[in-house]
């Protein structure tokens, strides 16, 4: 009933000639498939680039981050409104990478959230704990604040066009994936969350991506655990071969 998702966060990587080029590639060789959503994300000056480029294929767009504002005196940002006009569907909000390094709250995520959402665009919302919150024990507290910040004042209407990426910051780039266990315990606590500030119909209707070391030797056992519905991937992203068998996983 959740339909699968496979997203690329191609994070900063690629030229435009690069981007035309696996964009075009990933729209060509997926053309089959239309059971999973099939998502890429480059860099804001490759979007219309990308864009063209999957015209009319299995393969949407999002952006990798946006300001909470639709215009005005906001030097260097871009609004959701423009993001869609460039032809994008999806929006990555809140990605660890951002709340470190530009020390993003759950404040400003949610604001960015809704107006995302008021764009008609889809939020996929990021949430993870550090090595050293799971460490210490506080990874439940950690994704119940996450949880409750980034989604407060959202609707149960609204959160049919929102995707959750749970990714655990220790996993991101590192190589090492959560286990299929681990990921599975958190989806499910996220679920429960889900149920607790809306509804069990939102619980169940909701997609939670795992993020975090994605590669083609884990994406099918990943993918076999019963609350995880797809994969915001890295790394395996930038190689065409790579993506595509994460979007064809095996089934068991
Ligand atoms: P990774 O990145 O697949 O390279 O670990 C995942 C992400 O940051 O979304």
């Amino acid at each position: 009933m959740r339909k699968p998702m496979i997203a690329g966060n191609w994070k900063l990587h690629k030229t435009l000639t690069e981007t035309k080029e696996l964009a075009a590639r990933l729209a060509d060789e997926l053309a089959d498939i239309d059971t999973i959503d099939i998502v890429i994300a480059p860099v804001f000056t490759s979007l219309t680039t990308a864009a063209e480029a999957i015209k009319g294929s299995a393969v949407k767009l999002a952006a990798q981050n946006c300001y909470p504002e639709e215009t005005g005196a906001f030097t260097g940002e871009v609004s959701p409104s423009l993001l869609k006009d460039a032809g994008c569907e999806y929006v990555i909000i809140g990605h660890s990478e951002r709340r470190q390094l530009l020390d993003e709250t759950d404040l400003f995520i949610n604001r960015k959230l809704l107006k995302t959402l008021d764009a008609g665009l889809q939020p996929i919302f990021c949430i993870g704990e550090t090595l050293q919150e799971r460490e210490s024990d506080q990874m439940l507290e950690v994704l119940t604040e996450q949880v409750k910040g980034g989604l407060a004042n959202l609707t149960a209407e609204q959160m049919e066009n929102v995707v959750i990426a749970y990714e655990p910051v220790w996993a991101i780039g590192t190589g090492k994936t959560a286990t299929d266990e681990q990921a599975q315990e958190a989806h499910s606590f996220i679920r429960g969350l889900l149920q607790g500030l809306f509804s069990q119909e939102v619980a169940l209707a909701t997609r939670i991506l795992y993020g975090g070391s994605v590669k083609p030797n884990n994406v099918d056992g990943l993918m076999a655990m019963d609350d995880i519905d797809g994969a915001l991937v890295g790394g395996a992203s930038l190689k065409a071969e790579d993506f595509i068998r994460l979007v064809r996983f095996q089934k068991p």
